[in-house]
């Protein structure tokens, strides 16, 4: 039997600027997830890409004195660039102007002219090019100049009139919707996004415009060619073009994939992914994924950080101070997944001391000095006056129930629950060694025995945790491995399995290394 697939996307990210922090946030969550899945055993399918077309790019473009296409390739490396330093591991990387989303976008709009679901009209309205979305003018603010801004991003919007539009008959499924999340309760989550989407269906859902025509940065309708597809009817197909809908080249995966497990997205753009999107599956008759998860923002004093305030700092500048692990680490654990959460230097240093530097930076670093020093660095061999004590002890105990905590914790992307459960192994570790005083054994050549156990155990303790640390550290977890004397890391398919204490072979060369997170003294902030 074939693994179970486990397949998620983040937002395919518009590029009308390199990612920042605010951005790079999803990509990094959904790679823990990858990581993980793969290490649980799953045939993961992790979708992330490039929003392409639409009116901001092609503003950002024209800006930049140049075409839309140039622009958009130029600004490829960006991406790629970033998710290659931050390690991420995604399977399908989709551009919008490839020839496969023309495809995915003409093959899904064409059915669901052909099922009646779509009519021309004239739209009058209001369009925030910044969010790419229409608003009714009951929709709009007014700013202290009197002019109509967007309620969102409280920037002017564009009178958007006259025009012809192909219309999506959105407002038919108002009833199918709430009835979908009534009885699919882990559809929307957290629980807050879902209170709100329901109250959004509530107040009465208007058909959709779908289409542009006084503007050609788009994939075509196959009906009606002078029409482009409106940016996110054209964005949201991504997602499916990236598992091989509608693609002769990949038989059968889109079937295994489809439907997926999460669509992780910022609580910005929830709208889109709970209403419009499952709106637009139901017509084409296709199941809805499992979940569509909002993540919170990452705020600045505050401030939600973007490009565009001018507080949106790049991944790279903070690599370069903690290393792509600490930066991993500090992101998914420190901001509860699903809430906003402030992110400063300040207490970048402070995770990266305490549960890095001092807690699991220094288990994995004193261990093996002190296994040098008393066994040659090898993994001792336990003598079986001391079998006992590898049986039962308090890191195994430990180490024994982390895999159900851990897992469930990953199931719902409650990373920072799955992180404080390794933790506490970490922690339980050094103050082992504080309680069994290994220095002072180590003079008693009555407990060799004993000194033996109790390195192992620690040794081991090592090896569970860089296991579990893997999804969010993966280069630190392969070098412990590779300290340990084990195999490649990434290879592991049954994290439970392979977690069962006791397995790490007597015998194994032990390498002390460099510490693995030297402590940080960082004076001043720049966040
Ligand atoms: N192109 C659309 C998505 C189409 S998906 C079919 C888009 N792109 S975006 O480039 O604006 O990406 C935005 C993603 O980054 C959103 O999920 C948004 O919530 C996230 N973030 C941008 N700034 C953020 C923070 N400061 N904090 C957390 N996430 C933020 O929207």
């Amino acid at each position: 039997m074939g693994k179970p697939t486990y397949t998620f996307t983040t937002p395919i990210y518009y590029v009308n600027a390199s990612p920042h922090l605010g951005t790079a946030y999803t990509t990094t969550a959904a790679d823990t997830v990858a990581r993980y899945q793969r290490m649980n055993g799953c045939d993961v399918g992790f979708v992330t890409g490039m929003d392409e077309h639409g009116q901001k790019v092609a503003d950002t473009a024209a800006a930049h004195g140049m075409d839309p296409q140039a622009w958009c390739d130029s600004m490829e490396p960006a991406f790629r660039d970033a998710w290659d330093l931050l390690n991420i591991t995604y399977t399908d990387f989709v551009r919008t102007t490839e020839d496969r989303q023309a495809r995915s976008v003409q093959k899904f709009w064409g059915d669901l002219y052909d099922k009646g679901y779509l009519y021309k009209g004239a739209y009058e309205g209001w369009y925030c090019v910044h969010e790419e979305t229409y608003y009714a003018e009951s929709d709009l603010e007014k700013n202290e100049d009197g002019v109509f801004v967007c309620p969102d991003c409280k920037r002017p919007v564009q009178k958007a009139g006259g025009e012809e539009n192909w219309f999506f008959k959105l407002s038919e499924f108002e009833d199918k919707l709430l009835e979908y999340y009534d009885t699919h309760p882990d559809f929307i989550r957290p629980e807050i996004r879902k209170n709100e989407v329901v109250s959004f269906v509530k107040s009465g859902l208007k058909d959709l415009s779908i289409s542009r025509s006084t503007f050609d940065w788009g994939v075509p309708l196959p009906f009606d060619e002078g029409h482009v597809a409106y940016v996110w009817a054209d964005a949201l197909l991504a997602y499916i073009t990236g598992i091989g809908y509608a693609d002769p080249e990949r038989p059968g995966e889109f079937e295994a994939r489809w439907p997926m497990q999460y669509h992780f997205v910022g609580k910005d753009i929830i709208r889109f992914h709970c209403v419009i999107w499952p709106a637009m599956l139901m017509a084409a008759g296709l199941p809805l994924p499992h979940t569509i998860f909002g993540h919170g923002f990452l705020l600045t004093k505050g401030e939600k950080m973007s490009k565009s305030k001018g507080n949106g700092v790049m991944p790279a500048d903070l690599v370069k101070i903690f290393g792509v692990d600490a930066y991993r680490y500090y992101f998914m654990t420190d901001v509860r997944f699903g809430y906003d959460g402030d992110i400063s230097m300040e207490r970048m240093v402070q995770v990266y001391n305490a549960d890095l530097a001092n807690t699991w930076g220094n288990l994995a670093s004193r261990v093996p000095g002190m296994n040098s020093k008393y066994f040659d660095g090898v993994v001792p061999e336990v003598p079986e006056s001391a079998k006992g004590i590898v049986e039962a002890n308090p890191l195994k105990e430990i180490a024994d129930g982390l895999y159900e905590e851990y897992d469930a914790c990953m199931a719902r992307v409650d990373f920072t629950g799955a992180a404080q459960a390794v933790q506490k192994l970490a922690h339980r570790a050094n103050l082992y060694i504080d309680e069994t005083e290994p220095f002072r054994m180590a003079k008693d050549p009555a407990k060799r025995d004993e000194l033996a156990a109790v390195l192992y155990n620690l040794l081991e303790a090592i090896r569970v945790i860089a296991l579990y640390m893997a999804p969010f550290m993966p280069n630190t977890s392969a070098e412990v491995f590779k300290r340990l004397g084990l195999g490649d890391i990434t290879e592991i398919e049954d994290i439970k399995a392979a977690s069962a204490w006791g397995q790490l072979p007597a015998g194994n060369p032990v390498e002390k290394g460099e510490p693995l997170f030297p402590r940080l003294d960082i004076a001043e902030t720049t966040l």
